[in-house]
């Protein structure tokens, strides 16, 4: 069996290795960044999910890959990871590996308040939240599913107010609650909103886009795969030949620039618990993003 101690040293050893070919060669241009408008704070462009991917409890080597996926999260600069405390145990993977490689200053770490009622069972989650991520401060604190949004929202000003919370915010995942969504941006005016958006879900063009613009209120979209639907839709297709007159070589690549052309648009945040395709991911933060030319093309070529 092996022991905690020697897993560590192990594990650090592991993900030092991860970093190396990327620090010590040639480093690949910087990710795109973007201000939070209620700050002036700029995130990288390039965000990760942790729902599915990182719920992979005690499975060591499930782990050992998640560590490779957030090694080269960290290498490129890339710095906003979502997760919630009801993505089973996502949050204790998460906060193990980021202690593990002692990186949690340079991360942006968004949680959520998932799925309770009223204030002591927000502060209670919380708090809750705070031990299984294993750190004293959460940079963006979410109304999950507008589950309870005045009081929740009330509960992530008070624990912004005292310093444990950076900018709080409001999410959901589908079309049908995007006015709803719009309605609370306008009565609430959170610092972020996390809603999904892909070139077959464009819900957020028509009301949410606009109004995060006119509020000044970040953008952080989720789903920009569709949980991964969007690869079925395109398999055995090369990427289009216009592809490249943004650098992009792959399908994911496309989906995030589409993501991330709208310039209300902050952050994209794919999970993915594969390495290479880590890598992939990062790649679109770089370079151009979509025209309406290209948009339009990437929507057509998945109708
Ligand atoms: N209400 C909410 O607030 C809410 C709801 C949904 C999601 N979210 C957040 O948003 C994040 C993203 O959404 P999502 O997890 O639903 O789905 P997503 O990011 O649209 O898609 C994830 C899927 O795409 C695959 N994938 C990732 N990169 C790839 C690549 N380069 N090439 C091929 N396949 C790739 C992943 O598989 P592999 O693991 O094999 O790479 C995974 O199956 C979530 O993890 C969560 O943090 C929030």
């Amino acid at each position: 069996m092996t022991h905690r101690r020697d897993f560590l040293v192990n594990t650090s050893v592991a993900l030092l290795a991860t970093w190396l070919p990327v620090t010590a060669g040639a480093r690949p241009a910087p990710l795109e960044t973007r201000a939070i408008p209620v700050s002036g704070e700029r995130l990288p462009v390039i965000g990760l999910g942790t729902s599915g991917s990182f719920e992979v409890g005690d499975n060591a080597t499930a782990r050992a890959r998640l560590r490779t996926v957030l090694g080269r999260f960290i290498a490129a600069d890339a710095s906003v990871i979502d997760t919630a405390p009801t993505y089973t145990s996502a949050e204790d993977v998460l906060g193990d590996l980021v202690a593990e490689a002692g990186q949690r200053p340079r991360l942006f770490l968004a949680t959520k308040l998932s799925g309770v009622a009223g204030r002591e069972a927000g502060l209670a989650q919380f708090a809750d939240s705070l031990r299984r991520l294993r750190t004293d401060r959460i940079d963006l604190l979410q109304v999950h599913n507008l589950y309870d949004t005045a009081t929740q929202l009330e509960v992530a000003r008070e624990l912004k107010a005292d310093g444990k919370v950076r900018y709080t915010g409001i999410t959901h995942y589908v079309e049908s609650a995007h006015d709803e969504l719009a309605e609370l941006m306008s009565r609430h005016k959170p610092d972020f909103v996390q809603i999904n958006y892909s070139p077959v879900s464009r819900g957020i063009e028509r009301r949410v886009l606009p109004l995060a613009a006119d509020l000044g209120i970040a953008v952080m979209i989720n789903r920009a795969f569709e949980d991964g639907r969007l690869f079925t839709r395109v398999a055995g297709r090369p990427v289009p030949e216009w592809a490249a007159e943004v650098g992009a070589k792959s399908w994911a690549q496309l989906f995030l620039k589409f993501a991330l052309s709208p310039p209300a648009v902050t952050v994209v945040i794919p999970a993915t618990s594969k390495p290479r395709n880590m890598r992939d991911n990062l790649h679109a933060g770089r370079g151009p993003m979509l025209d309406a030319r290209q948009r339009d093309a990437l929507v057509a070529a998945l109708a």
